[in-house]
Protein backbone atom coordinates (compact mmCIF):
# COMPACT_ATOMS: atom_id res chain seq x y z
CA UNK A 1 0.00 0.00 0.00
CA UNK A 2 1.34 3.44 -0.70
CA UNK A 3 2.01 5.78 2.32
CA UNK A 4 1.07 9.35 1.50
CA UNK A 5 2.47 12.36 3.25
CA UNK A 6 -0.87 14.98 4.76
CA UNK A 7 0.60 17.01 1.88
CA UNK A 8 -0.27 14.26 -0.24
CA UNK A 9 3.37 13.01 -1.38
CA UNK A 10 4.16 9.38 -1.24
CA UNK A 11 6.64 7.89 0.95
CA UNK A 12 9.05 4.78 -0.08
CA UNK A 13 10.46 2.68 2.46
CA UNK A 14 13.83 1.28 0.93
CA UNK A 15 13.98 -2.26 1.44
CA UNK A 16 16.40 -4.71 3.52
CA UNK A 17 18.24 -5.45 0.82
CA UNK A 18 19.61 -2.29 0.16
CA UNK A 19 19.94 -1.23 4.35
CA UNK A 20 22.12 -4.50 4.97
CA UNK A 21 24.27 -3.31 2.01
CA UNK A 22 24.22 0.67 3.07
CA UNK A 23 24.42 -0.47 6.82
CA UNK A 24 28.40 -1.72 6.23
CA UNK A 25 28.95 1.83 5.40
CA UNK A 26 26.52 4.30 6.86
CA UNK A 27 24.67 4.41 10.30
CA UNK A 28 20.76 3.01 9.85
CA UNK A 29 17.62 4.56 11.47
CA UNK A 30 15.35 1.81 13.56
CA UNK A 31 12.37 2.39 11.42
CA UNK A 32 14.37 1.87 8.13
CA UNK A 33 14.98 4.45 5.82
CA UNK A 34 12.54 6.20 3.35
CA UNK A 35 12.54 8.61 0.20
CA UNK A 36 9.75 11.10 -0.10
CA UNK A 37 8.57 11.66 -3.92
CA UNK A 38 8.73 13.46 -6.42
CA UNK A 39 12.11 14.64 -5.57
CA UNK A 40 13.50 12.01 -3.39
CA UNK A 41 14.49 13.52 -0.36
CA UNK A 42 16.11 10.66 2.01
CA UNK A 43 15.32 10.02 5.46
CA UNK A 44 14.75 8.00 8.68
CA UNK A 45 12.09 6.38 8.90
CA UNK A 46 10.38 8.10 11.40
CA UNK A 47 10.34 11.54 9.40
CA UNK A 48 7.10 11.00 7.89
CA UNK A 49 5.04 11.00 11.41
CA UNK A 50 6.98 14.22 11.74
CA UNK A 51 6.13 15.97 8.40
CA UNK A 52 3.08 15.37 8.92
CA UNK A 53 2.73 17.07 12.47
CA UNK A 54 5.05 19.69 10.66
CA UNK A 55 1.94 20.43 8.16
CA UNK A 56 0.15 21.59 10.78
CA UNK A 57 2.46 22.93 12.98
CA UNK A 58 1.41 26.82 14.47
CA UNK A 59 3.95 29.15 12.82
CA UNK A 60 3.75 32.78 14.46
CA UNK A 61 4.49 35.74 12.36
CA UNK A 62 7.48 36.58 14.16
CA UNK A 63 9.11 33.62 13.67
CA UNK A 64 12.43 33.21 11.81
CA UNK A 65 13.03 29.76 10.42
CA UNK A 66 17.08 29.30 9.21
CA UNK A 67 16.20 26.74 6.14
CA UNK A 68 19.16 24.78 5.14
CA UNK A 69 20.50 21.85 3.32
CA UNK A 70 23.08 20.63 6.28
CA UNK A 71 26.64 21.98 6.18
CA UNK A 72 26.27 25.31 4.70
CA UNK A 73 26.15 27.47 7.33
CA UNK A 74 22.92 26.80 9.52
CA UNK A 75 24.90 27.27 13.00
CA UNK A 76 26.75 30.41 11.93
CA UNK A 77 23.00 31.65 11.17
CA UNK A 78 21.55 30.61 14.02
CA UNK A 79 24.36 31.95 15.97
CA UNK A 80 23.81 35.57 14.41
CA UNK A 81 20.18 35.48 14.20
CA UNK A 82 19.80 34.20 18.14
CA UNK A 83 22.55 37.34 19.28
CA UNK A 84 20.75 39.58 16.83
CA UNK A 85 17.37 39.64 18.88
CA UNK A 86 18.62 38.51 22.48
CA UNK A 87 22.34 40.15 22.76
CA UNK A 88 23.05 42.54 20.75
CA UNK A 89 25.00 44.17 23.61
CA UNK A 90 26.58 41.01 24.30
CA UNK A 91 25.43 41.36 28.33
CA UNK A 92 23.28 38.09 27.74
CA UNK A 93 24.28 35.22 29.34
CA UNK A 94 22.21 32.99 28.14
CA UNK A 95 24.56 33.60 24.95
CA UNK A 96 26.63 30.58 26.51
CA UNK A 97 23.93 28.12 26.23
CA UNK A 98 23.72 25.52 23.77
CA UNK A 99 22.21 27.06 20.43
CA UNK A 100 20.39 23.59 20.17
CA UNK A 101 18.27 24.68 23.09
CA UNK A 102 18.43 28.59 22.25
CA UNK A 103 17.46 27.92 18.62
CA UNK A 104 15.84 24.28 18.27
CA UNK A 105 16.36 22.11 14.91
CA UNK A 106 12.69 21.58 13.62
CA UNK A 107 14.04 18.15 11.54
CA UNK A 108 15.70 17.12 14.38
CA UNK A 109 13.11 14.13 16.08
CA UNK A 110 13.83 11.75 12.83
CA UNK A 111 17.08 11.73 14.01
CA UNK A 112 16.85 10.44 17.28
CA UNK A 113 15.96 7.45 15.83
CA UNK A 114 19.64 6.38 14.64
CA UNK A 115 20.45 3.01 15.62
CA UNK A 116 23.43 3.97 17.21
CA UNK A 117 22.30 6.99 18.96
CA UNK A 118 20.33 6.52 22.34
CA UNK A 119 17.78 8.68 22.56
CA UNK A 120 17.45 9.04 25.84
CA UNK A 121 20.90 9.69 26.22
CA UNK A 122 20.33 13.04 23.92
CA UNK A 123 20.09 14.17 27.52
CA UNK A 124 19.66 18.01 27.17
CA UNK A 125 16.72 17.88 25.08
CA UNK A 126 15.27 15.42 27.16
CA UNK A 127 15.54 17.30 30.50
CA UNK A 128 13.58 20.50 28.88
CA UNK A 129 11.02 18.45 27.67
CA UNK A 130 10.45 16.26 30.39
CA UNK A 131 10.30 19.21 32.03
CA UNK A 132 7.96 21.47 29.94
CA UNK A 133 5.62 18.06 28.94
CA UNK A 134 6.27 15.80 31.75
CA UNK A 135 2.81 13.96 30.34
CA UNK A 136 3.78 14.13 26.80
CA UNK A 137 5.55 10.69 25.00
CA UNK A 138 9.07 11.90 23.68
CA UNK A 139 8.50 9.74 20.39
CA UNK A 140 5.97 12.34 19.47
CA UNK A 141 8.55 14.81 18.70
CA UNK A 142 10.58 16.08 21.76
CA UNK A 143 11.96 18.87 19.37
CA UNK A 144 8.25 19.87 18.19
CA UNK A 145 6.98 20.11 20.92
CA UNK A 146 9.82 22.06 22.81
CA UNK A 147 9.61 24.72 19.83
CA UNK A 148 5.86 24.49 20.29
CA UNK A 149 5.99 25.94 24.01
CA UNK A 150 8.84 28.01 23.10
CA UNK A 151 7.79 31.70 24.25
CA UNK A 152 9.24 35.21 23.14
CA UNK A 153 10.51 35.31 19.65
CA UNK A 154 11.50 31.65 17.97
CA UNK A 155 15.04 31.52 16.13
CA UNK A 156 14.32 27.90 14.13
CA UNK A 157 16.26 25.49 12.89
CA UNK A 158 15.34 23.81 10.04
CA UNK A 159 16.40 21.64 7.59
CA UNK A 160 13.56 20.62 5.82
CA UNK A 161 13.29 21.92 2.13
CA UNK A 162 10.23 24.16 1.69
CA UNK A 163 7.96 21.60 0.04
CA UNK A 164 8.22 19.42 3.30
CA UNK A 165 6.54 22.52 5.27
CA UNK A 166 3.28 24.17 6.42
CA UNK A 167 1.62 24.99 3.14
CA UNK A 168 2.07 28.73 2.78
CA UNK A 169 5.11 29.09 5.23
CA UNK A 170 6.20 32.20 3.61
CA UNK A 171 2.94 33.88 3.86
CA UNK A 172 3.15 33.22 7.68
CA UNK A 173 6.33 33.97 9.01
CA UNK A 174 10.22 34.76 7.80
CA UNK A 175 12.23 31.95 6.57
CA UNK A 176 15.95 32.74 5.74
CA UNK A 177 17.54 30.24 2.99
CA UNK A 178 21.49 29.78 3.72
CA UNK A 179 23.08 27.93 1.03
CA UNK A 180 26.81 27.46 0.12
CA UNK A 181 28.73 25.77 -2.94
CA UNK A 182 27.91 22.01 -2.96
CA UNK A 183 31.54 20.93 -3.12
CA UNK A 184 32.99 22.75 0.23
CA UNK A 185 29.67 21.55 1.67
CA UNK A 186 30.14 17.96 0.88
CA UNK A 187 33.32 17.96 2.25
CA UNK A 188 31.58 19.52 5.60
CA UNK A 189 28.80 16.74 5.26
CA UNK A 190 31.79 13.63 4.66
CA UNK A 191 33.92 15.75 7.87
CA UNK A 192 30.27 15.67 9.75
CA UNK A 193 29.35 12.16 8.96
CA UNK A 194 32.86 10.42 10.38
CA UNK A 195 32.10 11.66 13.67
CA UNK A 196 28.89 11.93 14.35
CA UNK A 197 27.22 8.63 16.11
CA UNK A 198 23.79 8.99 13.90
CA UNK A 199 25.81 8.90 10.47
CA UNK A 200 28.91 6.62 11.35
CA UNK A 201 30.27 6.83 8.22
CA UNK A 202 33.44 4.44 7.60
CA UNK A 203 34.43 5.12 3.60
CA UNK A 204 36.36 7.62 2.15
CA UNK A 205 35.60 10.57 0.99
CA UNK A 206 34.87 9.58 -2.30
CA UNK A 207 32.65 7.03 -1.59
CA UNK A 208 30.71 9.62 0.76
CA UNK A 209 30.23 11.91 -2.24
CA UNK A 210 29.52 9.01 -4.98
CA UNK A 211 26.43 8.05 -2.16
CA UNK A 212 25.47 11.93 -2.10
CA UNK A 213 25.13 12.42 -5.43
CA UNK A 214 22.88 9.44 -5.50
CA UNK A 215 21.23 10.83 -3.04
CA UNK A 216 21.88 7.63 -0.79
CA UNK A 217 23.06 10.23 2.48
CA UNK A 218 20.25 11.43 4.78
CA UNK A 219 18.36 15.24 3.46
CA UNK A 220 19.90 14.91 0.11
CA UNK A 221 19.49 15.49 -2.66
CA UNK A 222 21.05 19.17 -2.35
CA UNK A 223 19.41 20.04 -5.56
CA UNK A 224 15.59 20.54 -5.72
CA UNK A 225 16.11 21.89 -1.71
CA UNK A 226 18.17 24.67 -3.25
CA UNK A 227 15.71 25.35 -6.39
CA UNK A 228 12.93 25.58 -4.64
CA UNK A 229 13.96 27.91 -2.09
CA UNK A 230 15.79 29.88 -4.85
CA UNK A 231 12.45 30.11 -6.89
CA UNK A 232 11.21 31.86 -3.74
CA UNK A 233 14.02 34.53 -3.09
CA UNK A 234 11.83 37.80 -4.27
CA UNK A 235 9.36 36.76 -1.12
CA UNK A 236 9.26 39.43 0.87
CA UNK A 237 9.61 36.77 3.46
CA UNK A 238 12.26 35.24 1.96
CA UNK A 239 16.30 36.22 2.28
CA UNK A 240 18.32 34.05 0.56
CA UNK A 241 22.07 34.22 1.90
CA UNK A 242 24.93 32.57 0.53
CA UNK A 243 27.99 31.25 2.51
CA UNK A 244 30.11 32.86 0.70
CA UNK A 245 28.72 36.07 0.94
CA UNK A 246 29.06 35.84 4.69
CA UNK A 247 32.55 35.41 4.44
CA UNK A 248 33.34 37.71 2.30
CA UNK A 249 31.44 40.43 3.92
CA UNK A 250 29.64 39.65 7.21
CA UNK A 251 28.62 43.32 8.22
CA UNK A 252 26.85 43.76 4.42
CA UNK A 253 25.10 40.48 5.10
CA UNK A 254 24.41 41.74 8.96
CA UNK A 255 22.75 44.75 7.58
CA UNK A 256 20.34 42.83 5.45
CA UNK A 257 19.06 40.65 8.19
CA UNK A 258 19.05 43.57 10.35
CA UNK A 259 16.53 44.74 8.04
CA UNK A 260 14.46 41.38 7.21
CA UNK A 261 13.68 40.50 10.63
CA UNK A 262 13.12 44.67 11.68
CA UNK A 263 15.96 44.42 14.64
CA UNK A 264 17.13 47.78 14.28
CA UNK A 265 20.24 47.35 15.69
CA UNK A 266 22.97 49.83 15.28
CA UNK A 267 26.32 49.80 13.81
CA UNK A 268 27.94 49.06 16.91
CA UNK A 269 25.77 46.48 18.02
CA UNK A 270 25.84 44.86 14.56
CA UNK A 271 29.95 45.17 15.39
CA UNK A 272 29.29 43.13 18.61
CA UNK A 273 27.13 40.32 16.66
CA UNK A 274 29.80 40.11 13.64
CA UNK A 275 32.34 39.24 16.70
CA UNK A 276 30.83 37.08 18.86
CA UNK A 277 29.78 34.72 16.00
CA UNK A 278 33.05 35.01 14.84
CA UNK A 279 34.63 31.02 13.36
CA UNK A 280 37.31 31.79 16.55
CA UNK A 281 34.79 33.05 18.99
CA UNK A 282 32.21 30.30 18.39
CA UNK A 283 35.09 27.61 18.77
CA UNK A 284 36.21 29.14 21.70
CA UNK A 285 32.79 28.55 22.78
CA UNK A 286 32.33 24.38 22.29
CA UNK A 287 30.30 22.95 20.39
CA UNK A 288 26.60 23.17 21.15
CA UNK A 289 26.29 19.15 21.20
CA UNK A 290 25.87 16.56 23.68
CA UNK A 291 29.18 15.02 23.63
CA UNK A 292 28.01 11.15 23.56
CA UNK A 293 26.58 11.94 19.91
CA UNK A 294 30.56 11.51 18.35
CA UNK A 295 31.72 8.07 17.45
CA UNK A 296 35.17 9.36 17.14
CA UNK A 297 37.98 11.72 17.55
CA UNK A 298 38.18 14.81 15.98
CA UNK A 299 40.65 16.52 14.22
CA UNK A 300 42.96 18.89 16.59
CA UNK A 301 41.50 22.26 16.90
CA UNK A 302 38.24 20.99 15.35
CA UNK A 303 34.95 21.22 16.65
CA UNK A 304 31.70 19.24 15.16
CA UNK A 305 30.16 21.84 14.03
CA UNK A 306 32.81 24.62 13.57
CA UNK A 307 35.64 23.17 11.21
CA UNK A 308 37.68 24.81 8.88
CA UNK A 309 35.28 27.55 7.84
CA UNK A 310 36.61 28.13 4.50
CA UNK A 311 35.73 28.70 0.64
CA UNK A 312 37.44 26.79 -1.96
CA UNK A 313 38.62 24.26 0.23
CA UNK A 314 37.86 21.74 -2.01
CA UNK A 315 40.48 22.62 -4.28
CA UNK A 316 43.10 21.18 -1.75
CA UNK A 317 40.81 18.47 -1.24
CA UNK A 318 38.74 16.88 -4.58
CA UNK A 319 40.99 14.40 -7.04
CA UNK A 320 41.12 15.90 -10.93
CA UNK A 321 38.44 12.13 -11.28
CA UNK A 322 36.57 13.64 -8.35
CA UNK A 323 36.23 17.29 -9.47
CA UNK A 324 35.33 16.01 -12.99
CA UNK A 325 32.38 13.61 -11.51
CA UNK A 326 31.15 16.41 -9.02
CA UNK A 327 31.24 19.24 -11.99
CA UNK A 328 29.01 17.04 -14.18
CA UNK A 329 26.45 16.29 -11.36
CA UNK A 330 26.55 20.60 -11.07
CA UNK A 331 26.26 20.50 -14.46
CA UNK A 332 23.42 18.40 -15.17
CA UNK A 333 21.45 19.95 -12.03
CA UNK A 334 22.33 23.43 -13.11
CA UNK A 335 20.21 23.54 -16.46
CA UNK A 336 16.96 24.12 -15.34
CA UNK A 337 18.20 27.00 -13.44
CA UNK A 338 19.87 30.30 -13.18
CA UNK A 339 21.72 30.09 -9.77
CA UNK A 340 25.46 29.84 -9.51
CA UNK A 341 27.91 29.72 -6.82
CA UNK A 342 31.42 30.98 -5.50
CA UNK A 343 33.76 27.83 -5.66
CA UNK A 344 36.46 30.29 -4.29
CA UNK A 345 38.33 30.35 -7.91
P1 LIG B 1 33.46 23.36 7.32
O1 LIG B 1 33.20 21.94 7.71
O2 LIG B 1 33.75 23.52 5.87
O3 LIG B 1 34.50 24.01 8.15
P2 LIG B 1 26.31 23.79 9.54
O4 LIG B 1 26.24 24.71 10.71
O5 LIG B 1 25.25 24.03 8.52
O6 LIG B 1 26.43 22.39 9.97
O7 LIG B 1 27.64 24.17 8.75
C1 LIG B 1 28.91 23.85 9.25
C2 LIG B 1 29.96 24.58 8.43
O8 LIG B 1 29.90 25.98 8.76
C3 LIG B 1 31.35 24.10 8.79
O9 LIG B 1 32.10 24.19 7.59
C4 LIG B 1 31.76 25.13 9.83
O10 LIG B 1 33.16 25.24 10.01
C5 LIG B 1 31.17 26.39 9.23
N1 LIG B 1 30.99 27.44 10.26
C6 LIG B 1 30.43 27.31 11.50
N2 LIG B 1 30.49 28.46 12.17
C7 LIG B 1 31.12 29.35 11.37
C8 LIG B 1 31.49 30.72 11.51
N3 LIG B 1 31.24 31.40 12.61
N4 LIG B 1 32.13 31.31 10.46
C9 LIG B 1 32.39 30.64 9.32
N5 LIG B 1 32.06 29.33 9.12
C10 LIG B 1 31.44 28.69 10.13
Amino acid sequence: MTRRLLNGMEVVQMDEEWIEKAKKKHGMFKHGMVRILPHGYFYGGRAPYFIDKIHTFKFRPDDVIIMTFPKCGTTWMQEIVWNMIYNPNLDNPQAKTSIFLRSPDMSQDMQFDGEEVDNMEVSEFEALFRKIAPDKDPEEGMLLEILDKMEGRRVIKNHYPLCLMTPGLLDKTKVIYVIRNPKDALISYYHFARVMKLFRFSGTLEEFIDDCLKGEVVFMPFWPHVKEAWSQRHHPNMLFVFYEDMKADIMKELRSINTFIGTNLTEQQLENVAKFTSLSAMKSRGDPIDKRNYKTELMEGDTVYMRKGQVGDWKNVFSPELDAKVNKWIEENSKDTDITFNYGN
